[in-house]
């Protein structure tokens, strides 16, 4: 479907109808962005259709898919009362000049007599793998779907959820998808803590313990570029930053950033390691991350 006016994206609900339009537009010499979104749309959502608006350029479709995917969540998980405030995410989307919004009900993404699901393998099974253990191939299975739908694009994600989206972009080359799958660094609030849609859930007094997380992340930055190189060190200093803030750790692992396995100690000088964390705060889950042994412009 054709932008109607500079400011307001077209909304399509149906699937069929979200595939003809990314069709027609490539069809009319067009290049398709796709940015796949659960709603409740922040900054860090804005950055990546302010990306995929950079890759394909202004005569390029830009779609954005606002789904709250029931498949990804766990039965004690968050589904129910996850936020969910279509029009507030259009007039977003408007704002940073986003041509397709693509909202479908659970119904139309998971027919009757659905059966198929993707599962990735080593990838998806530790760190948020491991107390999620449907979640991985529920987004797996939902993305797939948003990508056969939208056919030959760029799709862009956020490195805050670094695991899912080394899942992705395993899926999209398993599967020989058409699809370019491109990660954006996390964007921030002013003091560190990184954007999610969960950030929502937080009194203000949790919010304030949540600091102690970019803080922790930061520490270990400083400590890596001091020189060290033991995994235990590192992990650590995540550690003791944690304590006292939050109500619970999930995990604090340091893994290869391509592979996700666990890598050696000491890190080699040219290792690339990701410090991911998972931490409760009151009833709140949050993740976060960062590379170890490449600037990481969001903490530094
Ligand atoms: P959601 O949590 O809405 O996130 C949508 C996209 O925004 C993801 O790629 C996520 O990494 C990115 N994002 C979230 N917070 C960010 C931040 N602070 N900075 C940069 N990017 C950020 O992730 C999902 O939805 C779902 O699992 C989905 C992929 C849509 C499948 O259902």
């Amino acid at each position: 479907m054709d932008r109607p006016t500079e400011a307001s994206p077209a909304v399509v609900h149906d699937p069929e109808a979200f595939r003809a339009a990314c069709d027609r537009a490539r069809a009319g010499g067009r290049r398709v962005a796709l940015v796949p979104t659960m709603g409740a749309l922040h900054e860090g959502h804005l950055a990546l259709m302010n990306e995929a608006r950079r890759r394909v350029g202004p005569g390029g479709l830009v779609a954005v898919s606002v789904f709250v995917n029931p498949t990804q969540f766990g039965p004690a998980e968050d589904f129910s009362r996850y936020p969910r405030e279509l029009d507030a995410d259009v007039a977003r989307c408007a704002s940073v000049g986003v041509d397709l919004v693509f909202a479908p009900s659970a119904a139309s993404m998971y027919p009757a007599g659905d059966q198929t699901r993707v599962r990735v393998g080593a990838l998806a099974a530790p760190m948020c793998g491991v107390t999620r253990p449907v979640h991985f191939e529920g987004v797996a299975t939902i993305v797939t779907r948003l990508f056969a739908l939208a056919g030959p694009c760029v799709a862009v994600f956020g490195r805050k959820d670094f695991q899912q989206l080394r899942v992705i972009a395993r899926l999209a080359r398993d599967l020989f998808l058409p699809v370019e799958v491109v990660g954006l660094p996390t964007v921030r609030e002013a003091d560190g803590l990184a954007l999610s849609s969960r950030n929502r859930y937080l009194s203000p007094a949790d919010r304030a313990r949540a600091t102690a997380i970019p803080a922790a992340l930061r520490a270990a930055r400083a400590l890596y570029a001091q020189g060290e190189r033991g995994t235990m060190a590192l992990l650590d200093v995540v550690s003791r930053g944690l304590a006292g803030s939050v109500d619970g750790v999930d995990y604090i692992e340091l893994r290869d950033a391509d592979e996700l396995s666990i890598p050696g100690t000491p890190l080699p000088d040219d290792a690339r390691a990701v410090l991911a964390v998972a931490v409760k705060i009151g009833a709140t889950r949050l993740i976060d991350n960062t590379v170890l042994g490449e600037p990481d412009v969001t903490l530094d």
